[in-house]
């Protein structure tokens, strides 16, 4: 690996635990304003502080975050679909390398949609946005998308998603955590690190989702709406690094949660 690209992931996964902590707030390329992400720049601002990547579209970026943010970005340039569209599978590069290097990218991400029927053209994509990285020092993030079709999210799926995308080059996963996470881990030759899915019934659930995925091999989280739809999102966030980074028992990171608990 050249040393710009090495840099590059260094700053992305720590070498002190070689694991993770990332902030997703790119929703809005297809899902416009999620609720809570309506300003980014609000929903983050007490949030940066304890994430070790932003994960965003250089529109947010240009627009809502300042140039003196101290966090490595991981740009999606990935995009084309919607949800009012007829096939959110149907997706390409849509932000070009010159770009995400003069916005100072540490990575650029894009989705695959593995057995839909747009694999081939995100498949295509994926390779040709590794062949840019490779030239430009940058590493790619593929993301194993699976559209409005969650149930999607078993080992057998998720392991040939996963596989593919690290065959074709990428230097770091993001899939789901499901069931059998572990047989996900051991197929994938390249770090894996874990989305929340959409908000589930408790913070709590968030951080034993956390927990799992990294006692199974997991290198990291790169979470959106699990922790800034929290109304304790300081709470999760910093009960989600203690147990990336420490290796914390849930009990531990809910005293976290609970300790940040926000005054009513
Ligand atoms: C969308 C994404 C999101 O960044 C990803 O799903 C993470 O956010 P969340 O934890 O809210 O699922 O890549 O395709």
């Amino acid at each position: 690996m050249d040393w710009g690209m090495k840099n590059r992931m260094t700053r992305l996964i720590k070498p002190k635990t070689m694991r993770a902590v990332w902030l997703a707030i790119d929703h809005g390329y297809f899902l416009g304003p999620v609720s809570k992400l309506e300003e980014p720049a609000t929903t983050i601002k007490d949030l940066v502080e304890f994430t070790d990547a932003l994960m965003l579209t250089r529109g947010v970026l240009r627009n809502c975050i300042s140039a003196d943010l101290d966090v490595p970005v991981i740009l999606r340039v990935s995009g084309g679909n919607s949800i009012a569209g007829p096939a959110l599978s149907n997706e390409g590069i849509q932000t070009s390398m010159e770009d995400a290097m003069r916005l100072n990218a540490s990575a650029v991400a894009i989705s695959i949609y593995v057995g839909t029927e747009h694999e081939h053209q995100t498949l295509m994509a994926l390779g040709q946005l590794v062949n840019e990285g490779q030239r430009c020092g940058m590493p790619v993030l593929a993301v194993t998308a699976v559209g409005k079709e969650l149930e999607k999210r078993d080992a057998r799926y998720l392991s040939l998603s996963c596989r593919i995308a690290s065959e074709l080059g990428a230097q770091v996963v993001k899939t789901y955590y499901c069931e059998g996470f572990e047989k996900v881990v051991r197929s994938c030759p390249v770090p894996l690190v874990i989305a929340g899915g959409p908000k589930l019934n408790t913070e709590l659930d968030a951080l034993k989702l956390a927990h799992t995925a990294i006692k199974e091999g997991a290198k990291g989280v790169d979470m959106g709406r699990n922790i800034w739809q929290s109304r304790n999102a300081v709470g999760v966030i910093k009960a989600i690094r203690k147990i990336v980074h420490d290796g914390a028992s849930v009990k531990e990171a809910e005293n976290i949660l609970k300790a940040a608990r926000p005054h009513k």
